[in-house]
């Protein structure tokens, strides 16, 4: 089964990762959305938080083929763990190539037989950001259309009392 991991902090997720997991979806049989357990991050959300909060999403939407998990250590051990080839980023501009260029070449020394595939995000996503939606959401701003439909309710009521 052609299989993927799409990983992130995803704190909390948006719309523009939402758009990533839509392209995920088309291309393979299973995805693994994996939510980083980086406490070190101080994440707004706890990492059950994330996964219950995805996995609504995922429900409403009725994605069969998407597995909602979470992970610690290294990524490319998560990705051989499920089975996946394949690990699936988004970008949004420049300011993301730096970043992923150098987690990409670390993750090929360690695993050269995983592989990472990466996704343009659209222009409109491009100024999304789960630091800015946290922000809005804290000073009580309106944080709709900036995340997924199902699970904004939930994220804008937990960001208020942030
Ligand atoms: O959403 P993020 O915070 O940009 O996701 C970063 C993530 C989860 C892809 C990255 O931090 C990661 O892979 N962490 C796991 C640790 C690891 O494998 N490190 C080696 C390569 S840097």
């Amino acid at each position: 089964m052609r299989t993927c991991v799409y990983p992130g902090s995803f704190d909390p997720f948006t719309i523009g990762h939402h758009d990533v997991l839509e392209h995920a979806i088309a291309m393979f049989e299973r995805v693994y959305v994996s939510v980083l357990n980086n406490a070190a991050k101080h994440p707004v959300f706890s990492v059950e938080e994330r996964v219950d909060m995805i996995r609504q999403m995922v429900e409403a939407e009725g994605m069969e083929n998407v597995v909602v998990c979470h992970f610690d250590g290294l990524l490319v051990e998560h990705a051989r763990s499920v089975g996946a080839d394949y690990v699936i980023r988004g970008l949004r501009a420049t300011m993301d190539f730096e970043y992923e260029f150098q987690i990409n070449a670390l993750n090929r020394h360690l695993a050269p037989d995983v592989e990472t595939v990466y996704f343009m995000a659209s222009p409109e996503h491009s100024f999304l950001s789960s630091s800015g939606i946290r922000e809005i959401g804290a000073m009580g701003g309106n944080i709709r259309g900036l995340v997924p439909d199902s699970i904004e309710n939930i994220i804008a009521e937990r960001l208020r009392k942030s």
